[in-house]
């Protein structure tokens, strides 16, 4: 079993990667943390505890920072995940159950510190929660199995930045922070746009979850209707990249992803704020560069008891 803290900014296709990793035997998951990012971090809170409710999870969650470490707290992604986060759709009012009443960073710390070696950090939002967790106890960086990150753009397959032309979201959105995270020594496997751009739930295969994937399935539909929207009018394609999932996928499936070896550093200033940039050899980052996006379609699918 794959021990898993989930650090995620809820939005939309943070959404369809809890709902993989919570149907997925091969994970179990200890917490939910949340960043800023889609959306202030009240919202995604808010969302990480309605999707704990809505997928059935024990597993707590613990909001985090409401600043990047550059103090930018106010920034929100309301055109690609909606006002809420999730697409728009209505959503349950609570109260809900779950919050852990600790920061994210003291709860990742905690965990870590309860499980050496054990748990693996899987993080799909900018890198603040992580990032402010080395700053207090440098030593996790030894007793976290490794970390997974949904983040960054290397040009492999000529992806290059969806924020900017150069950046992607997650690490523009929090560069000093990803570079922490990258030169702390631990290893980190990345899975950049070069690999989330090339698998695309399209929308047959969107309506498909939504009709024959359950509750969850038709929850998941419901909420990509939005996103489907913004890559229609903005992107120029008839469904929506898969992103979070991917990173999720390549915990379990790494078979499925071809990689190159090295160190990652992020750029913190001037033009090219935000840019991924790969040195290969030794390293501690292993950097995806090529996915099997049909294999992984179909794991997507087969999840939810959907056939492709
Ligand atoms: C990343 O940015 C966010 O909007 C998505 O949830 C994903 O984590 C893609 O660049
Ligand atoms: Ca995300």
């Amino acid at each position: 079993m794959i021990e898993t803290i989930f650090d995620t900014d809820p939005g939309i296709d943070d959404a369809m990667a809890l709902a993989f990793l919570a149907r997925r035997p091969e994970f179990d998951l200890r917490g939910i943390t949340t960043v800023l990012g889609n959306a202030r971090i009240e919202t995604v809170t808010r969302n990480a505890l309605v999707l704990r409710q809505r997928f059935g999870l024990a597993a707590p969650v613990a909001k985090g920072a409401a600043d990047t470490l550059r103090g930018r707290g106010d920034e929100e992604a309301l055109h690609v995940h909606g006002a809420n986060g999730l697409g728009d759709i209505v959503l349950p009012d609570g109260p809900f159950e779950g919050l852990d009443p600790r920061p994210a960073h003291h709860f990742i710390i905690d965990a870590l510190r309860a499980r050496p070696g054990a748990i693996t950090l899987i993080a799909v939002g900018r890198l603040t929660n992580l990032a402010l967790a080395l700053r207090t106890a440098p030593e996790i960086v030894s007793i976290a199995r490794g970390v997974v990150v949904m983040g960054g753009a290397f040009g492999f397959s000529g992806h290059t930045g969806n924020v900017r032309p150069h950046a992607e979201a997650n690490i523009s959105g929090d560069p000093e922070a990803a570079d922490a995270v990258f030169t702390a020594g631990w290893p980190v496997t990345i899975v950049g746009l070069d690999v989330t751009e090339e698998v695309i739930l399209d929308a047959g295969f969107l309506d498909r979850l939504g009709e024959r994937g359950g509750a969850d399935g038709a929850f998941l539909r419901d909420i990509s209707r939005f996103y489907q929207r913004f890559h229609r009018e903005r992107v120029g394609i008839d469904g929506i990249y898969g992103h979070d999932f991917l990173a999720v996928a390549v915990a379990m499936r790494p078979d499925l992803f071809e990689t190159r070896r090295g160190t990652v550093r992020v750029v913190c200033e001037g033009a090219f704020d935000g840019r991924t940039v790969l040195t290969e050899g030794p390293g501690p980052c292993t950097v995806c560069i090529g996915v099997d996006a049909r294999a992984i379609l179909t794991l997507y699918a087969q999840t939810f008891g959907v056939a492709r």
